[in-house]
């Protein structure tokens, strides 16, 4: 099968690692991809955002199956221009992914679809409305309705917070329309799975660490590691999601004509009464796909060529034994203002089973540079998940980036 992976991150590199490995592949392109996945796949350069382009470089290339990594793609139509091609895509069209690229969507479907989800209002053109709700609420979750690259959630816990978060949500284009929901207290995780429309097989539930800061700390970010799965739950929570969050959330998108093929990825509180969902992607999460790819035994490729093809069979994934961990290291500045073009130095003096997915890299000659925030994802799957989190500090340590930061907190609230 020749594959094409869309995208240019860790989780494009760990899915283009995942299925190199399958038996079934026979030649695997990336676009545009990294230094990361130039090692295992022929790296192409497109705009991954131009549907004709992508059409274009699928058919002169004869692409058996794309899989699309990030959202903006998707909301671009490109899984449509795709299929209307007649091109197998993993990756819902864009009118299904509107379930990530608008909040005020996700809500409404999870409402017609009876989701547990936290309870909402919705202002549209009217922060002066949202700002008088927001105060008399006080510890409130504040959402641009819009893509706003993980700057468009506040966790407010004050009535000043909340308003404050109004104010400064409502300036920005994601924001004209403005989501403000109850803040629910628990344990997150993040489920992801792949759909064909009607039918899902769940991956392992996964966390992810969105503070740049230990313990929880300092400003969102894409994500400074995750781990997976993430034990300890309660017996048949996973099949709760599937049945009460998964299933029905499906069978609303394609009763109203946008069948889902693709990642489905809820963003989950776990909460005294209950899992509710806190928020869709319409993709892989990053960077639970890096611990994930880890963390799963079974060969993906024909998995989500079935699920681009509508004929996925629901057979369970098997988790591989252990804890995979992965921890971003990030560039001097990030996430507020990543300074790029330092030298990477010592990824060549890493033991052989601690994996590292390239994003924010690129070459300079034979030199590897940081050309990102986030610049590589070091993982580790281990028995346990202090021997995974011991093997990814300990790589960490021969790296040289100058400036370089990492949280040495991932994985600690990991059980087994
Ligand atoms: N890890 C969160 C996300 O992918 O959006």
């Amino acid at each position: 099968m020749r594959v094409l992976v869309l995208g240019s991150g860790g989780r494009e590199h760990a899915l283009a690692w995942k299925i190199a490995q399958s038996p079934e592949l026979t030649q695997l392109l990336c676009a545009p991809g990294n230094p990361g996945t130039a090692g295992l796949a022929e790296n192409v350069s497109v705009n991954a955002e131009d549907p004709a382009a992508v059409v274009a470089l699928a058919r002169s290339r004869r692409v058996d199956l794309v899989v699309v990594g990030p959202e903006a793609p998707l909301v671009k139509g490109v899984a449509d221009e795709l299929r209307r091609a007649g091109i197998a895509v993993f990756g819902p069209d864009a009118r299904a992914a509107n379930i990530e690229g608008s909040k005020a969507f996700a809500k409404e479907i999870m409402t017609a679809a009876g989701v547990p989800t936290a309870a909402f209002r919705t202002f549209e053109g009217d922060p002066a409305g949202a700002e008088a709700y927001a105060r008399q609420q006080g510890r409130i979750v504040v959402k641009a309705d819009g893509l706003a690259a993980g700057k468009g959630v506040v966790v407010a816990r004050s009535a000043g917070e909340a308003v404050a978060a109004v104010r400064e949500l409502s300036r920005t284009g994601a924001g004209a329309r403005l989501v403000l929901e109850e803040l629910l207290e628990g344990e997150e995780i993040s489920m992801i799975a792949l759909c064909d429309g009607e039918r899902f097989v769940l991956l392992p539930p996964a966390r992810d660490h969105k503070r740049v800061g230990d313990g929880d700390t300092g400003p969102n970010t894409g994500g400074m590691g995750a781990f997976a799965p993430v034990k300890g739950l309660l017996p048949g929570l996973v099949e709760e999601v599937g049945r009460t969050v998964i299933a029905p959330t499906l069978a609303e998108l394609a009763r109203r004509g946008m069948p889902f093929r693709g990642a489905l990825y809820a963003g989950l509180m776990l909460t005294a009464q209950g899992p509710r969902v806190l928020e869709f992607n319409a993709r892989f999460g990053d960077p639970e796909t890096q611990v994930l790819m880890l963390a799963v035994e079974d060969d993906l490729l024909p998995v989500l060529d079935a699920c681009a093809r509508g004929t996925l069979a629901q057979t369970p994934l098997t988790v591989a034994p252990g804890v995979a961990v992965g921890v971003v290291v990030a560039s001097e500045g990030y996430p507020a203002a990543p300074k790029t073009g330092d030298r990477i130095d010592g990824l060549e003096s890493l033991p052989a089973d601690v994996v590292v997915f390239h994003a924010g890299t690129r070459r300079q000659g034979t030199q590897l540079l940081t050309s990102g925030g986030r610049v590589l994802t070091v993982c580790a799957r281990r028995d346990t998940a202090d021997e995974a989190r011991r093997a990814c500090y300990e790589a960490i340590g021969r790296l040289r980036i100058r400036g370089m930061h990492f949280r040495r907190d991932i994985g600690a609230s990991a059980r087994g």
